[in-house]
């Protein structure tokens, strides 16, 4: 005990004498709160065993921070770099020896101004961007906790934080109490879960002795890649998808999905899969998932509802109905990174049966599982083994705001996307392709090439922003993710849009 006070006096010194600890915190007064934490930290906690270089680390992550967010708010987007010039542009090599912090902290500094800007108000390229600040609190402790999610033993609370999420949503979509889940690393994985879950109940020989029998599973055309890619991974080969067209819309069109399926029966292929897609990449468009889970239901086929870009829905009292039938689905997933703003990756995987899971992705392993039993140990119902603990963040935006503090995130996106598609409608040199209930708005400007827009945008460090196709028409997609956007943020998109046009192509 003595040697601890002795080591925690010389350490509360060295964090007097930090050359963080001048400037930086006279600098903004409400950070001195964050040295009178750690020195409480310090005072009350006897046992420290985490490194003292880690005080030293967070203050650089508070500045650097600081840097970050500053640069955000003023430029909202980073000067490209072409790529091949990256290795020039950076120290990026690692040598035998290290650096010393005060370069590290400038080399950081460097990198991290010039990696696109996903939170800026200039980014609309992929389908996330802006960050909510307490899921980021939350990550943030995730990173320092350094859990895995596995067992009971290692992540203690950590385990009913994850399943009273799960249990939430699984109110939210009605169902069973018999349900379970987990938080993959994504979507393509959340998808992938369901199509191997579905895979041994159809065939329960292919968790054993392989598959031996044609399995086919259904999506629509314009669902996401990851279940092509999944087919592959599964052993059900990538030959076994059936595409099934799509209406105007780019929805999925039942008559075809079970035309398809009585086709394969006859020639003795097994269907098993269906996969309905809540809001298509490109389009946003929405599977009919109620006239779908009465095929799947008829023909016996596991229903799988890919919601990873719009299944948020389920939060909002305006936007539910987009779901009607999501309660006859057997599985269900969705994207909090997608439009909730938790980082990277966020992905919520629920199973309308907790056995299915366990039945697929449960495993012995004694020198794991050594105590509690396989409700507390996540690890049997999971894909991986050492999981990150993506709960907390998503649990810590959700406690904040409430359940109603997220229908309102969700309502706001739709609400911008309408402001982008009001514009467009009103405005004679715009084309819209997307139709209404979708956070993709898809349009082209008078007579330019998309592909050119998008890329000039880029090269310029205008606007970041992607092209799409859907029935032969290709055109810019704006997606509407970014909830801390304003009405003026979105229109500003068209402004930059026409003002770049006139003057530079
Ligand atoms: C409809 C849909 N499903 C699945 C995914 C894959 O999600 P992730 O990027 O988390 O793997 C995406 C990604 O854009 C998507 O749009």
């Amino acid at each position: 005990m003595t040697a601890n006070i002795v080591k925690n006096t010389l350490f509360l010194k060295r964090r007097q004498e930090s050359p963080y600890n001048s400037g930086f915190y006279k600098e903004k007064d409400k950070h001195a709160n964050y040295t009178s934490y750690f020195s409480n930290f310090a005072k009350n906690n006897f046992t420290i065993i985490m490194s003292e270089q880690l005080f030293d680390d967070l203050h650089i992550f508070h500045s650097l921070a600081n840097e970050l967010i500053t640069d955000f708010n003023e430029k909202g987007i980073s000067s490209k770099i072409n790529s091949k010039d990256l290795l020039q542009k950076f120290n990026l090599s690692l040598n035998n020896e290290g650096l010393e912090d005060k370069e590290l902290k400038e080399l950081l500094k460097d990198l991290i101004l010039h990696t696109p800007k996903t939170s800026g108000k200039l980014f609309f390229n992929q389908l996330f961007g802006g960050l909510n600040s307490k899921a980021v609190l939350g990550d943030l402790l995730a990173v320092l906790l350094n859990n895995s999610m596995a067992t009971y033993k290692i992540a203690g609370p950590m385990v009913e934080v994850e399943k009273e999420i799960l249990r939430k949503i699984s109110q939210l979509i009605s169902y069973p109490d018999s349900s379970g889940g987990t938080l993959p690393t994504g979507g393509s994985m959340s998808n992938f879960m369901a199509l191997i879950i579905s895979r041994d109940k159809k065939c329960s020989k292919s968790r054993i002795s392989g598959n031996t029998q044609n399995l086919i599973c259904y999506t629509s055309e314009n669902s996401h890649y990851s279940i092509g890619k999944n087919a592959s991974f599964s052993g059900i080969g990538r030959e076994n998808v059936r595409y099934i067209k799509t209406n105007e819309k780019g929805e999925m069109i039942p008559d075809l999905l079970r035309t398809e399926i009585e086709k394969d029966k006859e020639k003795a292929f097994i269907p098993f899969f269906v996969n309905a897609t809540l809001g298509t990449t490109v389009m946003g468009a929405i599977d009919p998932i109620y006239d779908i889970s009465k095929i799947c239901k008829q023909h016996d086929l596991w229903l799988h509802i890919d919601g990873c870009y719009s299944g948020s829905v389920i939060f909002s009292k305006k936007y539910k109905h987009f779901v009607k039938g999501i309660e006859h689905s057997d599985s269900f997933c969705f994207n909090p990174h997608k439009t909730l703003g938790t980082p990277l990756s966020t992905s919520i995987f629920l199973v309308k049966n907790q056995k299915d899971l366990h039945d697929s992705f449960s495993n012995k392993a004694e020198y794991l599982y050594q105590t509690d039993d396989d409700e507390y140990n996540l690890g049997q119902t999971s894909f991986e083994c050492g999981r990150r603990n993506n709960a907390l963040k998503f649990w810590t935006l959700w406690k904040s705001v409430g359940t109603n503090g997220i229908a309102k995130m969700v309502d706001q996106n739709y609400h911008l996307a309408n402001v982008a598609r009001d514009y467009i409608t009103n405005n004679k040199d715009y084309t819209l392709y997307s139709f209404e209930d979708s956070l993709s708005v898809c349009f082209n400007y008078k007579n330019y090439d998309p592909k050119i827009i998008c890329t000039e945008l880029y090269n310029h460090n205008k606007l970041m922003i992607g092209y799409g196709k859907h029935k032969g028409n290709e055109f810019i997609r704006l997606v509407s993710i970014n909830r801390e956007n304003s009405e003026e943020n979105i229109l500003n998109v068209f402004k930059v849009i026409e003002t770049f046009c006139k003057n530079n192509l």
